[in-house]
C-alpha cells in the first residue's frame, strides 16, 4: 500500500474537470513486466543499444536482427498483462466527460486493459508497415527470423513503429497537441520526459493553462514544474487518487 496523501484541491481540481488529458511512458507498463526503454536491454540483446537497432539504416542494413530484437519484445508483451495503472486510466476514461489518452508504449496494454480511444504517438509493436511504400499490414504470417514479405509489392514488412529520425504520425501528433492545450488537467505518467516530441506536450499543457499532475517514482524535467509531483508507481498512485476523488470500488 501507498503512503502518499492526495492533495483536497487537487482531488477537487480532478472532479470538477471537463476535459482531462493523460500522457503515458514505459512507466506504466513496468508493474506489467515489461521493461522500461532505458533498462530493457536485457541477456541476449544487452550488447545493442536501442539507437542501434531502431532506425531504418539499421533494418536495412540487418533486416533480420531488428527483426528478431522485436520479435522478442513483442513475445514479452503478449506474455504480460495489463496493472492496476492501465485500468485506473480505463476508469478516468469513464469518468470524465472528455478524456484523451496520449501514449508514447508500443505494446498496446491500454487497449488491452479497456481504454477506448487511444493514441499512440509511437506505432504499436503488433502492426506492420511495408518499409518500401508504408502501407499498414496487420494481417502478416509469422515467419519465424525472417522478416516477412509485404503482400503487395514484395518489400520487407518492418514494425509499425516509429525508429530514431522518423517523424511521429501527423494526424495523431496533431490530435494528441490538440487535447492538450485544450484539457483542464494533464496528466504525465510514467515517462522520463525526455524524448521530443511527446516530451513537449506537458510544457504545452502548462502555458495552456492545465493543472499538470506528474506520476513517477523519478524526478524529470517536468517534476520542478509540475503543479503535482506524485512519487510513486502508477499502479498504486492512480488507484489512490481515483479513490480520493470518487470513492473506492471503480466505475467498473
Ligand atoms: P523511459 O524508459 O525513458 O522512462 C520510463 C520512466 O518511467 C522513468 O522516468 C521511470 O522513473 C518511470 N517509471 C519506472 N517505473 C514506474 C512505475 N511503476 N510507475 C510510474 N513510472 C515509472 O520511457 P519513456 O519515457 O516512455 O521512443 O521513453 C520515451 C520514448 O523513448 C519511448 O517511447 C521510445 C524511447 O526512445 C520510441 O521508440 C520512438
Amino acid at each position: 500500500m501507498t503512503a502518499l496523501t492526495i492533495s483536497p484541491d487537487l482531488a477537487t481540481t480532478l472532479r470538477n474537470a471537463r476535459r482531462v488529458a493523460a500522457l503515458t511512458g514505459a512507466g506504466i507498463s513496468a508493474e506489467s513486466g515489461v521493461p522500461t526503454f532505458r533498462d530493457a536491454q536485457t541477456g541476449l540483446w544487452a550488447q545493442y543499444r536501442p539507437e542501434e537497432l531502431a532506425t531504418p539504416e539499421a533494418f536495412q542494413r540487418h533486416p533480420q536482427l531488428v527483426w528478431d530484437w522485436y520479435a522478442w519484445r513483442r513475445n514479452l508483451v503478449a506474455k504480460a498483462e495489463p496493472n492496476a495503472g492501465h485500468r485506473a486510466l480505463v476508469e478516468l476514461e469513464q469518468r470524465v466527460p472528455a478524456f484523451t489518452l496520449i501514449t508514447q508504449n508500443v505494446d498496446g496494454l491500454h487497449r488491452r486493459a479497456g481504454s477506448r480511444r487511444v493514441l499512440e504517438l509511437h506505432g504499436n509493436l503488433f502492426r506492420t508497415r511495408c518499409f518500401a511504400e508504408g502501407i499498414v499490414v496487420d494481417n502478416w504470417a509469422n515467419t519465424g527470423g525472417v522478416p516477412p514479405r509485404c503482400p503487395h509489392c514484395g518489400a520487407w514488412l518492418r514494425p509499425d513503429v516509429v525508429w530514431f529520425g522518423e517523424m511521429l504520425p501527423e494526424a495523431v501528433l496533431r490530435e494528441a497537441e490538440e487535447a492538450t492545450v485544450r484539457c483542464d488537467v494533464f496528466f504525465s505518467i510514467g515517462t522520463s520526459t525526455l524524448v521530443y516530441p511527446a516530451a513537449e506536450l506537458p510544457f504545452a499543457a502548462l502555458r495552456g493553462g492545465a493543472t499538470v499532475v506528474e506520476i513517477n517514482p523519478q524526478p524529470t524535467p517536468l517534476s520542478q514544474q509540475a503543479h503535482y509531483s506524485l512519487r510513486g508507481a502508477a499502479g498504486e498512485v492512480l488507484p489512490t487518487l481515483l479513490a480520493a476523488v470518487w470513492g473506492r470500488g471503480g466505475a467498473d
